[in-house]
């Protein structure tokens, strides 16, 4: 055994139900599956079984859900070293994305092996999200192993997600070093401003790249794009149709999506603060192709029933809209609804007019891989519907 105190804070006796699971590729384990002790101090433990013998390497966050987070089954020693290796290897796993853009999640937690963490690059500036209180203790690790290997102008944490507060830790949005904190990126030959310190997420949804290339070519003629951030689609969208009616309710993501527009030379976009429903409720307008990604409704399975019935909302008040031969697309980043569920819900909404299933998306997996047969981290889910 080669446990050095310093990266590891102890061991841990797993049961045999919770080594069983283990070995079958869970990543978290509930208090339940400790046998004995168990500790109450955040950080790296090791895992042996009954017998004890090494099965894994974990963080422990004393009053998270998910109090162990495995990231090794081989027995590593998680020092600066290791650490810098897995960012390294999943930054290499990427390396492909930056011929068509420079703005890419370069570490996607436990996909990568880093569980409850986030790396995101946006042009010259990184920005991390920490979600648990195990990986917090190495917080200082992962900020000097960011400005070894990307020497960024800046480096960004924003740690805002509410999961923080269950695992009894600070919510701590800061510009950890440099002092710009405006990055320039581009995808789909366009170029976008982006204040990650003030954005939403980490500062955009690059999950929603290949979702943003579907819609732009499956859109034509007059576009609503509803719940439009900063109006990245928008503008991929204003080149290849008539007009596009854009409605976010944050006038931050509004103020920055007409930026955009001008940046671009988007000059048939038309910016509208406001709740989308309300605005489908009482619009008069027509259109060809509506294109609808809401915040995330259902994170619990208790969320499920509220988070369907507003996508029957949506998809009911789209169809209104629509024209003949008009395409409806909807997207749920919501954990506990499944591409089946949102996808009978449109239909369901659809059937006076007969509607067929067109296009099928998921979150970009280049950057947002998906563990296998773990559902969870397949969260993001867009369905296109065209009806007569
Ligand atoms: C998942 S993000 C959209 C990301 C966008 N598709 C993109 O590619 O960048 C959801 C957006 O919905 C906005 N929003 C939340 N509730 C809203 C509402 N009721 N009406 C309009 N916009 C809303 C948020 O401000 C946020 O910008």
């Amino acid at each position: 055994m080669r446990y050095r105190d310093v990266v590891i804070k102890g061991r841990i006796i797993v049961t045999n139900k919770g080594v069983s699971r283990l070995q079958a590729g869970e990543v978290w384990l509930g208090r339940g599956y400790v046998e004995g002790r168990r500790p109450t101090h955040p950080g790296i433990y090791a895992l042996l079984d009954k017998k004890r013998r090494f099965v894994g390497l974990a963080f422990l966050s004393p009053s998270s859900p998910h109090y162990l987070r495995i990231f090794s089954r081989e027995e590593v020693e998680p020092d600066e070293r290791y650490w810098k290796k897995v960012i390294r290897e999943a930054y290499e796993k990427r390396k492909g994305l930056a011929s068509i853009t420079n703005a890419m999640r370069i570490v996607h937690g436990e996909a990568d092996k880093i569980p409850s963490v986030v790396i995101d690059m946006y042009g010259d500036i990184v920005s991390f999200q920490i979600t648990s209180y195990g990986a917090e203790t190495i917080k200082e690790i992962i900020i000097s192993i960011i400005l070894e290997l990307f020497r960024p102008s800046a480096i960004i944490e924003k740690d805002n997600a509410t999961q923080r507060k269950i695992e009894g830790l600070p919510l701590i949005e800061r510009i950890v070093c440099g002092e710009k904190h405006v990055a320039s990126v581009y995808e789909g030959g366009l170029t976008f401003e982006l204040d990650v310190l003030g954005g939403q997420k980490t500062g955009a949804y690059l999950d929603y790249r290949e979702l943003r290339s579907a819609a732009s070519n499956l859109a034509g003629g007059r576009v609503l794009d509803g719940f439009s951030y900063e109006g990245w689609l928008s503008c991929l969208l204003s080149r290849k149709v008539a007009y596009v009616i854009s409605i976010d309710s944050s006038a931050d993501a509004i103020k920055a999506g007409i930026k955009n527009a001008s940046i671009n030379g988007c000059e048939n976009i038309e910016f509208v603060r406001g709740d989308v429903v309300k605005y489908l409720a009482s619009s008069n307008e027509v259109f060809n192709f509506i294109h609808l990604d809401p915040p995330p409704l259902a994170k619990r399975r208790m969320d499920l029933m509220p988070a369907l019935a507003y996508y029957r909302r949506l998809a009911q008040l789209a169809l209104r809209a629509l024209d003949r031969d008009g395409i409806l697309m909807i997207s749920s980043c919501s954990q506990a609804v499944s591409m089946e569920a949102l996808e009978r819900v449109i239909i369901e909404a659809t059937q006076k007019r007969n509607g067929t299933v067109i296009f099928r998306g998921m979150q970009d997996t280049r950057d947002h891989p998906i563990i296998p047969g773990r559902k969870e981290s397949f969260y993001l889910k867009a369905v296109a519907v065209k009806v007569d």
